[in-house]
């Protein structure tokens, strides 16, 4: 059997090799998937050694996507501008780079919640690494406008000059936001992670459909709580993005692409 991993530390609750085994079986792929939580010091020798052991890919967690990126020497367009990676193919003892992320956001967006993101105004909260990962896809869908706010503003600005060639991007700091004129409303900022919620007001979901947490099984985050609180229509978190970006990556890998709704429903824990 074909051997891949998922590398991240802490790894206790990670649902990627049940996703991944539940893929291949949907499939009928031979591949085993398994879980290496590799120490802070320890994740490009870890890599290696998987290399050297005949794995044929991996996925990459928190906190090593950025190093991920660093070791590989082929980088794809997505992975180069979000200068991290979440998915590592190895070929002919090379390392291609690759980032799914933004992909199964955007995915999980249109497919999954069936909310169009081509002409509508989107605000993300946040410019740090998931931001990062999620803002190419987001403009190649197409918005009217993209909005990113951060608490460190300078972040902020940096994110809109990178990805400036690819759409409309307005981006400042949270006193920045005024009337809530936004579609979609998504927090990628780590926030959540800490039972915080981001300096914001009912008022940026007055005319918001949806608002997406990227951070997943936490249940109702402060976040998702306001905007319950503002009646947005559609709330949802991260687990369709972590089942998306999982599928893109096994279409990467093996050249056949599972079907996600199955694994979705499996997975979710409802919002309340
Ligand atoms: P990740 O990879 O999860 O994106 P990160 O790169 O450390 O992690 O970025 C965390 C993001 O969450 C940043 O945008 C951070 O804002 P700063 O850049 O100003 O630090 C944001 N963040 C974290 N906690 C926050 C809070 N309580 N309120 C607002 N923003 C917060």
């Amino acid at each position: 059997n074909d051997l891949y991993a998922v590398f991240g530390n802490p790894l206790g609750h990670t649902k990627s090799p049940f996703i991944h085994g539940e893929f291949a079986r949907q499939t009928a792929q031979n591949l085993d998937y398994i879980a290496i939580e590799a120490s802070p010091g320890g994740f490009a020798a870890s890599l290696d050694a998987f290399k050297i052991l005949g794995g044929k890919g991996a996925n990459v967690t928190a906190p090593f996507k950025v190093e991920a990126f660093a070791l590989a020497g082929d980088r794809c367009q997505r992975a180069e501008l979000a200068g991290a990676s979440n998915a590592l193919k190895f070929e002919d003892g090379r390392i291609i780079a690759e980032n799914f992320d933004g992909v199964g956001l955007v995915a999980d967006i249109r497919e999954n919640l069936c909310t169009p993101l081509r002409g509508r105004r989107v605000l993300m909260l946040g410019a740090g690494g998931a931001a990062r990962g999620a803002a190419l896809p987001i403009l190649e869908a197409g918005p009217a406008s993209l909005t990113i706010i951060n608490r460190t503003v300078a972040k902020a600005h940096a994110l809109r000059e990178r990805f400036s060639s690819f759409g409309d991007i307005v981006s400042g700091g949270y006193a920045d936001l005024g009337a809530g004129d936004f579609d979609i409303v998504i927090n990628a900022t780590s926030a959540s992670l800490r039972g915080e919620l981001p300096p914001i007001t009912e008022r940026v979901f007055a005319r918001a459909g949806l608002a997406y947490e990227l951070a997943y099984g936490k249940g109702l985050t402060p976040f998702l709580k306001l905007a319950k609180r503002s009646s947005v229509d559609r709330l949802a978190d991260g687990v369709g993005m972590l089942v998306e970006q999982a599928a893109a990556a096994f279409a990467w890998w093996r050249g056949i692409r599972p079907a996600t709704g199955p694994m979705i429903e499996k997975i979710t824990v409802p919002l309340i």
